[in-house]
């Protein structure tokens, strides 16, 4: 797989540091559907409020459901449909809205499905493939093409496959291929006590 890793203030785990949103993806290497297993399985182990699991996801195969992953493609945003035809799986990520045990609402279920989605990239990329998240899409369109009931709402799409060629991209795309993943500084997230304070030295801790 094509490395661009993170350059880290402090070492993390090499998943996280390699894992990327590549747009290149090889058209044919097949993702076999015990490893696309593998992703959802991930996911299911995820942490929820209540342990909800507000998450579903819908997946449609380029190579065994053609029909179904280009109506799910339709849905997707012209820019993201430029790099994304690559991908041989689309998936939709769904939260509900409200718990199961109480019918109120959950405002964690956006939250949650979202950390299932980082289970499954961290997956993903243990398991050597790519993935790449998406809000571009129409969220009607999709409901109304793949029946997703009311009371779930589509939070993202991610394309997923082999890491390809970048030359498979157009050159604006393989350009952004290319540059290097960029973050906040530490110091603008990260706070000590109280909103906008800043961490404390801790290159000399006070001894006990
Ligand atoms: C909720 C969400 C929506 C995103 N939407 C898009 C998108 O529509 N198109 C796209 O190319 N990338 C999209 N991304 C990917 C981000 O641009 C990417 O994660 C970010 O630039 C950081 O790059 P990295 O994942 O390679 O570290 C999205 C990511 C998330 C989490």
């Amino acid at each position: 797989m094509r490395e661009k890793k993170a350059r880290t203030l402090a070492p993390i785990h090499t998943l996280l540091a390699e894992r990327f949103s590549t747009r290149a993806f090889d058209p044919e290497r097949p993702v076999l559907f015990g490893t696309l297993l593998s992703l959802f399985e991930a996911a299911r182990w995820a942490p929820s409020s209540f342990n909800d699991q507000p998450w579903r996801f819908i997946f449609w195969n380029r190579f065994y459901d053609p029909d179904g992953w280009q109506k799910a493609f339709e849905c997707l945003t012209s820019g993201n449909q430029r790099w994304a035809r690559n991908a041989q799986i689309l998936v939709s990520s769904v939260a509900r809205n409200h718990f199961s045990h109480d019918r109120s609402t959950n405002r964690w279920g956006g939250h949650d499905t979202g950390m299932a989605t980082m289970a499954l990239l961290i997956e993903a990329q243990a398991q050597g493939l790519a993935a790449h998240v998406m809000g571009g899409f129409d969220p009607d369109t999709l409901r109304r093409e793949f029946g997703i009931p009311e009371d779930f709402g589509p939070m993202a799409m991610i394309a997923i496959g082999y890491a390809g060629s970048p030359d498979l991209l157009d050159p604006e795309l393989a350009a952004r291929e290319a540059g290097e993943r960029t973050r906040e500084s530490l110091d603008r997230i990260l706070f000590e006590g109280s909103w906008a304070q800043p961490v404390r030295d801790r290159k000399s801790p006070p001894s006990v």
